[in-house]
């Protein structure tokens, strides 16, 4: 099976996501924006806690950059405020315009900050880290249990 570092596995996430956002951009009816504000919400959570359970900490022990940790998470919050009110207002274009900014701008950070960081850090296994995010989504993406 090919396999592909922890990097590059968020990042797939980040252009999926990207790609949801277009979508809905481009949707012409409201079931269709509200199925696809759904996915779009799903999506951003797991993302953020995979993140935040696994990455992050592994980046934080392996750089010791504490600070540009912290900072991902507060904008992780910013993003969960908005998802919320995203999942309260599903065909709401203007409130999806502003959780798509919120989030590529974060993207854009961990792109240019903290991934080739990650990259050049001593002691971060990407690809054990890939294998733990990918069944961590897979656990979380699963139908929860009656
Ligand atoms: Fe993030
Ligand atoms: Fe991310």
């Amino acid at each position: 099976m090919a396999q592909q570092d922890a990097t590059a596995l968020l990042d797939d996430d980040h252009n999926k996501v990207a790609g949801l956002f277009q979508q809905y951009k481009s949707a012409h009816d409201d079931n269709r924006r509200r199925l696809l504000a759904q996915q779009i919400c799903q999506e951003l959570t797991v993302h953020a806690q995979i993140e935040e359970e696994i990455f992050y900490p592994a980046f934080g022990r392996a750089t010791g950059d504490q600070q540009l940790v912290e900072h991902s998470r507060e904008e992780h919050q910013q993003a969960r405020e908005l998802i919320a009110q995203v999942e309260n207002a599903p065909t709401d274009a203007r409130l999806m315009l502003e959780l798509e900014d919120s989030v590529l701008h974060h993207v854009n950070d961990e792109r240019e900050k903290m991934f080739p960081q990650a990259r050049k850090a001593q002691g971060m296994d990407l690809m054990r880290l890939a294998q733990q995010l990918q069944e961590r989504k897979m656990e979380l993406m699963a139908p929860h249990p009656a």
